[in-house]
């Protein structure tokens, strides 16, 4: 009897035994497996959302930047250097409008009456031909720069605005003189291109200071 009851508790011990050990086998075999289907989208969808987002901030400053527009007419280089002032203070791009023909010192010559530039000036319908294309596409803002010939400007710009499409555009003309203000050119302009808005011309000397000149930038936003 003593037997039997020694063999009934050694069964029992064993049996305990075999259930306690089988229970922390299985424990971490189910933990990662739902852990590894949560980890495994993560480092999926990361990559994949992150790259989209360069292109578009990098899109919408070229945009911004390709608002503006510098466009100039200098035939001796002092409104070309308040043209590349502007660009540089606004940040806009820039844009000279070329003679088909050059002008030479003699066509500029304004002693002599007979010379081409004075020709020009005394001849309203005259328009110089262009020889480079300047697109407006995508510009809001367009600034105009030109010399003071015969207190008028060079009839060349009555050849730009007449030849292009400034509807939705702001246009800021402005000229540089010997001494001579801006007078109406720039309204003169404006109603040569029939579209778009022409604020009045200013004449800005060649030596302003950059504050000066940022100052009249700010002047005409
Ligand atoms: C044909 C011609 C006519 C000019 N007429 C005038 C004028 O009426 N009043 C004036 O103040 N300056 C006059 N100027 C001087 C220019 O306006 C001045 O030098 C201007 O800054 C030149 O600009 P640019 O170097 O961009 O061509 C004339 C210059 C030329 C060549």
């Amino acid at each position: 009897m003593k037997k039997a009851i020694l063999v009934l508790l050694l069964l029992a011990f064993l049996f305990v035994g075999a259930g306690c050990g089988s229970a922390p086998v299985q424990a971490p075999s189910e933990a990662s497996q739902t852990e590894a289907p949560a980890e495994a989208p993560a480092p999926s969808q990361e990559p994949e959302s992150a790259p989209p987002a360069e292109p578009a901030e990098s899109g919408s400053e070229a945009e911004a930047e390709k608002s503006v527009l510098v466009v100039y007419f200098s035939a001796t280089g002092t409104t070309r250097g308040i043209a590349e002032r502007i660009a540089s203070l606004t940040g806009a791009d820039l844009a000279e409008i070329i003679p088909a023909e050059p002008y030479t010192a003699e066509d500029l010559s304004y002693n002599d009456r007979t010379t081409r530039a004075t020709v020009e000036q005394n001849t309203p319908d005259a328009r110089p031909e262009i020889a480079n294309e300047i697109p407006l596409d995508g510009y809001t803002t367009v600034y105009l720069g030109y010399p003071i010939w015969w207190g008028q400007a060079p009839r060349i710009m009555s050849s730009f605005v007449e030849s292009h499409d400034f509807t939705g555009v702001t246009v800021i003309p402005f000229c540089t003189s010997g001494s001579s203000g801006a007078g109406r050119t720039g309204e003169t302009l404006g109603e040569q291109a029939g579209t778009g808005t022409f604020l009045p011309s200013t004449r800005l000397s060649a030596g302003i200071s950059d504050s000066d000149l940022q100052d009249w930038i700010d002047s005409r936003s």
